[in-house]
Order: C-alpha cells, then sequence, then structure tokens
C-alpha cells in the first residue's frame, strides 16, 4: 500500500494507474477505522481496479466548541487496517495541503444543508462539500463511497456532484451496526460501558418509527414525538427525531412512499445520529 502525504506524489500515483487503464474507486475517512468503513473498501474493491482511502480530520466541517481536538486519531492503527483490505493508496495530506493559505473558495449545498443536523452545525456541511469536493479533485476518482449512516451527508453529497456536473459516481453503502444495533462509528468511542448499553435504545426508536409508518400511520409528528420522549426518559437529549422524504429530506406529503427516519441525540459527552430508510 502506498502510504503518500503530497499532492505531487498522489498525481503521479494516480496517472500511473491512469496509463494502465485502470479505473479508481475512492472512500474518504477521517480515520480511527472501524468495521463501517472496511466494509466501505471491500465494496470499493468490487467496483474499481484501484482502492484510494483518504485520512483527513476536515477542521472546516467543525464548529468552534465540537470535538475536533479530541477527535480520535489513529493512525498506524488505520494504516494497518487498510493494508490488511487490500487498499492500493492512503492519502493523508496535511490541513496546508488541503487548504493552501489564502484559500477563499467554499461550496454550499443551501437548503439540504440547513435542515436536521445543519440546524445543530451551523457551517458543517459546507465544510463536508468543500473537503469532499476538493478530495474528488485531488484523487480523481471514478466512483466514490460513502456510509448511509449520515444519510444528510450523502444527500447533500449526490447533490454537489449533480448540480456540479461531477463526472464520477456516488455509491452509498448500508449502515454497520454492533449485535446490539448501534451503528458503528468512531464517536461511539466517548460512550461509557453503560451509555454502550443504552445507546442501542436510538435503532429501537428508528424500527419503532418505521413499523408505524409500515401499519399505515401517516401522522408524522405524532410518531416523532412519541420517539423523542421514549428517548428523553431513557436519557437522550434530542437534537431532533424527524420523518423525512428520503430523496431529499423535505416533509413527507401523505402519498409520500420512500422515507427517511432520521434522527441524532446526544449521551453523555457523545452526539449520535442514525437513521433508516424504507420504500412501501
Ligand atoms: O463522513 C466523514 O467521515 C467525513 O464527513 C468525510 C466525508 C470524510 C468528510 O470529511
Amino acid at each position: 500500500m502506498h502510504v503518500i502525504e503530497s499532492m505531487p506524489k498522489l498525481r503521479e500515483t494516480i496517472q500511473n494507474w491512469r496509463s494502465a487503464d485502470e479505473s479508481i474507486a475512492f472512500v474518504p475517512t477521517m480515520g480511527n477505522l472501524h468495521d463501517g468503513h472496511i466494509c466501505l473498501v471491500k465494496e470499493a474493491k468490487k467496483v474499481a481496479d484501484r482502492v484510494v482511502v483518504s485520512i483527513f480530520v476536515n477542521p472546516t466541517q467543525f464548529s468552534p466548541g465540537e470535538d475536533f481536538d479530541a477527535y480520535p486519531r489513529t493512525p498506524e492503527d488505520d494504516a494497518e487496517k487498510l493494508r490488511m483490505a487490500g487498499v492500493d493508496a492512503l492519502f493523508m495530506p496535511s490541513v496546508e495541503v488541503v487548504y493552501p493559505e489564502n484559500a477563499k473558495s467554499f461550496v454550499e449545498v443551501p437548503g439540504l444543508s440547513d435542515e436536521l443536523c445543519g440546524k445543530f452545525r451551523p457551517g458543517h456541511f459546507r465544510g463536508v462539500a468543500t473537503v469532499v469536493c476538493k478530495l474528488f479533485n485531488m484523487v480523481l476518482p471514478d466512483v466514490a463511497l460513502f456510509g448511509e449512516k449520515d444519510w444528510q451527508q450523502l444527500t447533500v453529497i449526490r447533490r454537489m456532484v449533480a448540480d456540479l456536473n461531477m463526472p464520477l459516481q456516488i455509491i452509498g453503502v448500508p449502515t454497520v451496526r454492533e449485535t446490539s444495533g448501534l451503528a458503528m462509528s468512531s464517536r461511539n468511542a466517548y460512550l461509557s460501558a453503560e451509555e454502550a448499553r443504552l445507546a442501542a435504545v436510538l435503532y429501537q426508536t428508528l424500527l419503532a418509527a418505521k413499523a408505524a409508518l409500515q401499519a399505515g400511520n401517516r401522522n408524522y409528528a405524532a410518531i416523532e414525538q412519541a420517539q423523542c420522549e421514549r428517548l428523553s426518559q431513557d436519557g437522550f437529549k434530542v437534537d431532533y427525531f424527524a420523518i423525512r422524504h428520503s430523496h431529499d429530506l423535505l416533509i413527507p406529503k401523505p402519498e409520500d412512499r420512500d422515507f427517511a427516519i432520521l434522527v441524532a441525540a446526544r449521551l453523555g459527552r457523545a452526539r449520535l445520529i442514525d437513521n433508516i430508510t424504507l420504500s412501501l
């Protein structure tokens, strides 16, 4: 596995593969890799000749006071996992490589970025869209893979790629869960053993809302309210519990059939997000 930190080296590696007519799949990450990330790599290997993974804890997607400094950084372990998974190149740029001095340009996807998590993390999706656009321009992949666990992020990225005519395919990969149902996430490291046990309730609330929709209940507000109350009773501080149209994240009309049920809630030090989608 090539471990690459500079742009010239990345360009040279990509150019060599392109000259040999090889296709490239890209998995952007912030490191502290778990089975969910390895699942993305496995899918990436199925769809292209070469797989590039990036590890970059992107400062512009963290608001002041968020966990940028505390975000778990485990580069040696990560590199070993990626080597074992058969990744061709690990790209680990510095902040200076990604954000050259005096960089002034940002990518914004208004509307979608201001909803749900955007309300609680102002500027977050601007930071995500910007860094993902930059990484696409650096790696020049044919296809990029993202976890469905961050459904809003995936939706914002799909929108950006379509709006800006970016020449690559985006693939969403289903969420990988612990046996308890808790979605795998680097931020689960912030949970105590007791909190990790309790955190499984998050997935239970999504399943309960799904069952209500499947049973024909279209009183979205009542379903959301019931699950918010359940989470609050279990000690979560709920940012939102929302039933939305799965493609545009708008509030669904009674006749809509494609749903995303999304939740964000704090437990102890951790802010957890999860979702499930369903088509009826
Ligand atoms: O999902 C993440 O890990 C990050 O938001 C991403 C897509 C790598 C951008 O920094």
